[in-house]
């Protein structure tokens, strides 16, 4: 499907409109779509193929509802066998239309041995200037790839994407984009004293991998950003195995490694003046004779021991490896960590929203801003010391599980805190990914399977940095 921006509006089979109830009346189409009983409510649509139109309503001309209305429209047109379709786009609306069409019409066809096929060729961005809209038009179309992009790597499945096949996918990124590329293998592992994470991946026939991209822009960086991401390709729960309903889908729990490298390639693509740290700790979380065990204590690279309790709560053991590795490797401004990490997350803020968590208030009402321009939901959860204390452990210096079973999210989050340094407290923020980066029903421009959470978000949040 080719997507371009056009100042000549007949050359499509089909113009797609966006109508609120209000607007409706002005259409001369008015009389038949009242006929048709169309409304104009959020997400409906009315196809009058004589006229060659397709009515798509919105509540309001609000971006977010665009971007959803968009989704509707595209999905609808893909199975038509129109070849060409029209969008009627503005400044105001060009990135959600991208956004809905190219996020709406994804479709992850990997293990289907016949894919349906669609006739769908060519969109048309329909506008009076193309000018002015060619740069927000290339933006947009970059994130929405990059978003993609994390999508087809999440969807993947565990036994084609292990950790060393997601060292691969690093590598051909990296080569791609013109990145700096360091990939630390089990023996690289053991030198850098990564014993947690190294115990999370021991019982699984792949060696764990720490993946470390860099982009460095062409001119002075205005600032250095370090992304970290947890990057479990599969997670069994390990011994704490996990029931067998709870264990389908949890291929994803390697989203916030793919929506870091997604993230990195948005950046290196738009060129942005800031120079960016990609780190992974890719690891398979596997039960066998060779499996970390609850009791087990575990001497982090901090030099912090972790008395394991649960191994289902592996994601953590991964990221303070890696958390203490990128803080000695980098003085970044900014570290941000992605992690698909607690269940708790969804239980407190639904399955839509990213849990965001920190120390810094300024740095989160940054998050905040870049998620209303971008699209993507976020809720702040606050850290608190009475739960930071439920962490304590009477034989190691902390336990990898809180003693109570409320506010997990937070107590994970408190957990990593502990593996921040002092110096980078406000530098630092954990986004818990848990419930946003993956569905098995669509809503807003996600269908099912892997969402590409955090990807908009982040390439908004870093443009607006000065
Ligand atoms: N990967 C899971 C978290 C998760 C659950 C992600 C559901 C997406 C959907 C994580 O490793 C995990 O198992 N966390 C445990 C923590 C508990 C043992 C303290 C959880 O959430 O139950
Ligand atoms: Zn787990
Ligand atoms: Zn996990």
């Amino acid at each position: 499907m080719d997507i371009q921006l056009t100042n000549n509006v007949d050359n499509a089979d089909i113009l797609v409109d966006f109508l609120t109830k209000d607007t409706i009346k002005t259409k001369e189409n008015a009389e038949i779509l009242e006929l048709a009983g169309f409304l104009g409510e959020q997400d409906s649509i009315c196809f009058l193929h004589e006229k060659k139109y397709l009515a798509c309503g919105v509540d309001e001309a609000s971006e977010d509802l665009i971007r959803s209305a968009s989704s509707v429209a595209i999905k609808t047109l893909k199975a038509s066998k129109y070849t060409s379709a029209s969008f009627v786009v503005n400044q105001e609306n060009i990135k959600a239309v991208v956004e809905g069409i190219i996020l709406g019409g994804y479709e992850y066809t990997r293990y289907k041995s016949k894919p349906k096929e669609s006739t769908l060729e060519n969109i048309n961005l329909v506008c009076d200037d193309v000018k002015s809209l060619q740069n927000p038009f290339e933006e947009a179309v970059i994130v929405a790839e990059a978003t993609c992009y994390t999508r087809d790597i999440v969807n993947t499945i565990p036994e084609d994407l292990h950790p060393e096949s997601f060292a691969k996918i690093a590598i051909e990124l990296a080569q791609e984009n013109s990145l700096e590329c360091n990939i630390l293998a089990e023996d690289r592992l053991k030198d850098e004293k990564m014993e947690a994470m190294l115990a999370v991946g021991r019982a699984s026939r792949h060696e764990s991998q720490l993946i470390h991209l860099t982009y460095k822009p062409k001119t002075k960086a205005k600032k250095i950003i370090s992304l970290v991401g947890k990057g479990l390709t599969y997670d069994s729960g390990g011994l704490s195995l996990k029931p067998s309903t709870s264990m389908v889908t949890m291929k994803m729990d390697k989203a916030g490694a793919c929506a870091v490298l997604g993230m990195i390639k948005a950046i290196s693509e738009l060129k942005l003046d800031v120079e960016v740290h990609a780190f992974i700790g890719a690891v398979e979380n596997m039960i066998g004779g060779d499996a970390y065990k609850p009791d087990d204590v575990l001497v982090t690279r901090s030099g912090k021991t972790v008395e394991v309790r649960n191994t289902d709560a592996e994601g953590r053991l991964v990221l303070c490896d890696v958390l203490d590795y990128a803080q000695d490797k980098v003085k970044a401004d900014y570290i941000f960590d992605f992690a698909t990490l607690t269940g708790a997350c969804m239980v407190a803020l639904g399955q839509y929203t990213t849990g965001v968590m920190g120390h810094s208030n300024k740095l989160k009402h940054g998050i905040f801003d870049a998620a209303n321009n971008s699209g993507e939901l976020v809720g702040s959860l606050p850290f608190n010391r009475h739960l930071k204390m439920l962490l304590k452990s009477d034989i190691g210096d902390i336990s990898n599980v809180s003693s109570k079973p409320y506010g997990g999210a937070i107590t994970a989050g408190l957990f990593l805190d502990n593996f921040i340094k002092e110096e980078n407290k406000d530098k630092w923020l954990h986004f818990d990914i848990a419930g946003s980066a993956y569905t098995e029903s669509p809503w807003d421009c996600n269908v099912y399977g892997a969402t590409g959470a955090g990807v908009r978000l982040i390439s908004s949040f870093i443009k607006t940095i000065e």
